[in-house]
């Protein structure tokens, strides 16, 4: 039997198939991600740069010496590898389980080719059972929990956690997420969020799926 780790590992091996020569690379957060980093490690000499989506993933790119760029330094990344908390055939994820969402939304969106790495137990038929992560500015976490239990759902203070921006998480539990692309919207204009785990408007290109000793690729249909 495949265990969960050693699909995490294939996975992130599959990912680097798409890392091609003098590629600037964006790295998730995560313990997929980490995989993919582990990676990444063995090809360093390969690409000019990698961009760091959480302080986590930067002292771990540091660690294995891969060079760390600033976002600002390119105009756009060749491509961005992360994970996912829950992925749909649709390519829309729900991220931010580690609470790096933000910074993984703008990496993600600066990013050519979004590749997004996962074992199966990630993949479901709707968004939703993971509890959706919104970052908070913190004077507003009240406001917001008041405006997200108006559209339905029950919004969770994740206590004592604090994310790189110095920011807070609700994650909200219970909330139907039937149509990914309007609740992106509608999460993202309440005064005080900053952003929302949803990951739909700007899905995923290609979503790798690692299976009992297989990996399937998901991507849009041309
Ligand atoms: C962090 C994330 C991660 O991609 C997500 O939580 C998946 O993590 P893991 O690979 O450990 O299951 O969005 O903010």
């Amino acid at each position: 039997m495949t265990t969960q780790i050693e699909k995490k590992e294939a996975v992130a091996k599959e990912a680097i198939k798409y890392i091609e020569d003098d590629f600037f690379v964006g790295v998730g957060t995560g313990s997929t991600a980490d995989c993919f980093i582990a990676e990444l490690g063995k090809i360093k000499s390969r690409i000019q740069g990698a961009v760091a989506s959480s302080d986590a993933t930067e002292k771990k790119l540091r660690e294995l010496g891969i060079p760390i760029i600033p976002l600002d330094s390119v105009t756009q990344l060749d491509v961005y590898i992360d994970g996912a908390d829950e992925a749909t055939n649709h390519r829309h994820l729900i991220k931010g389980g580690g609470g790096a969402l933000t910074r993984e939304k703008i990496t993600a969106a600066a990013s050519k080719l979004f590749v997004c790495i996962a074992d199966d137990t990630k993949l479901v038929s709707q968004l939703g059972s993971f509890p959706l992560p919104v970052e908070v500015i913190p004077m507003a976490r009240s406001y917001v929990a008041r405006e997200i239990a108006k559209l339905g759902g029950t919004p969770r203070w994740r206590e004592n956690f604090l994310t790189d921006n110095g920011n807070y998480i609700l994650d909200i539990h219970n909330i139907k997420i039937n149509a990914p692309v309007d609740l992106e919207t509608q999460l993202n204009q309440i005064t005080g969020v900053v952003t929302n785990g949803i990951f739909a408007q700007r899905p995923a290109d290609i979503l790798l799926i690692a299976d009992s000793g297989k990996i399937n690729t998901i991507k849009r249909s041309v």
